[in-house]
């Protein structure tokens, strides 16, 4: 099995992707760092702990992360994306209470796991910065990352050039891909692809041995009905982060182009923009950036997991 830590801001397509790696026997999540980007921070690790809890896997540390990007003082949510709390329409009880781990739990489960913890991030890059910074020995033990973010050759989804994750922190998201060594990026090259669509969510929420089948269904139709406003003609939604935990354990479910990928700083017009050196006469870098989605594959197997 592989050993999980996710970084994360959840945010629904965050949550289904916690779900899924949840459900996977082949998956051992080890912990939760959670961060504001679609929410607040404090929604965030709420959404988490409730999502662990309805699993009965309480035991799965939830550990609160960055409050805001590192060189700015507002933040943009998305409640029309992801709903006012981030569970669509979905509320977490009132009276729900859950145990919070420090920042620096981060440190032991490196140092717990080693050469066998894969690091995923499928939110903003502040917390995994941070965690570069504060702790550069015990991160170069991890055995691989996995990124979330970016948009190469293609429009952004939340400008023209950017995309979300590496939008909201670009200066993160630099020290993030030049840090993290055996680093896949899934960027809306392939991310954009992994669609649900309404009809096999239904599937899901009759599948009586999924935990979640009945919170997979109003949090997917509240996350659709924002991409059929924004993507007319489109059947369903994309699942970013999704996609990004599947393809630890399915490699092959993606193409991979092999480059550095920079991100944009600053606050111009091209704020957040992804982009890799290829020139002819440029070096290949070391980062697999994922570029093309087999959809079939990934049905396939996502049907494995949330339909067994
Ligand atoms: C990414 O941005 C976030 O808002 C989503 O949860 C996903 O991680 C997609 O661009
Ligand atoms: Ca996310």
């Amino acid at each position: 099995t592989k050993k999980i830590l996710l970084f994360c801001d959840p945010g629904i397509d965050d949550s289904i992707a916690i779900m899924y790696s949840i459900l996977d026997p082949n998956i051992e999540l080890v912990g939760i760092v959670t961060s504001y980007g679609n929410i607040t921070r404090d929604k965030s690790t709420a959404n988490a702990a409730y999502l662990v809890h309805l699993a009965g896997r309480s035991d799965i540390p939830i550990i609160p992360g960055a409050t805001k990007p590192v060189q700015e003082e507002h933040v943009t949510f998305y409640p029309e994306i992801h709903g006012e709390d981030g569970l669509g329409p979905i509320e977490v009880p009132r009276d729900f209470r859950f145990s919070i781990y420090p920042f620096d739990t981060i440190r032991f489960i490196i140092e717990k796991y080693k050469n066998e913890l894969i690091i995923v991030d499928t939110g903003r890059s502040t917390s995994l910065a941070t965690a570069f910074i504060l702790y550069p020995d015990q991160m170069k033990m991890v055995q691989s990352f996995y990124v979330m973010g970016g948009a190469f050759f293609m429009p952004g989804n939340i400008t023209a050039l950017a995309e979300a994750n590496f939008y909201g922190d670009p200066a993160s998201s630099n020290l993030v891909t030049q840090f993290a060594h055996n680093l896949t990026i899934t960027p809306l090259n392939a991310t954009q692809h992994a669609i649900l669509t309404q009809e096999f969510v239904n599937t899901i929420s009759q599948n009586k041995n999924n935990v979640y089948a009945s919170l997979i269904e109003p949090i997917f139709k509240y996350y659709q009905e924002f991409y059929k406003k924004t993507n007319p003609g489109i059947q369903g939604a994309p699942i970013h982060d999704l996609l990004t935990v599947m393809v630890v354990n399915n490699p092959t479910l993606v193409d991979y182009i092999h480059y550095d990928a920079k991100v944009i700083e600053g606050t111009t017009e091209a704020k957040g923009m992804s982009y890799v050196d290829c020139r002819p006469t440029s070096k290949k870098g070391k980062t697999k950036i994922a570029i093309k989605l087999h959809y079939n594959e990934f049905i396939k197997e996502l049907s494995n997991i949330l339909l067994r």
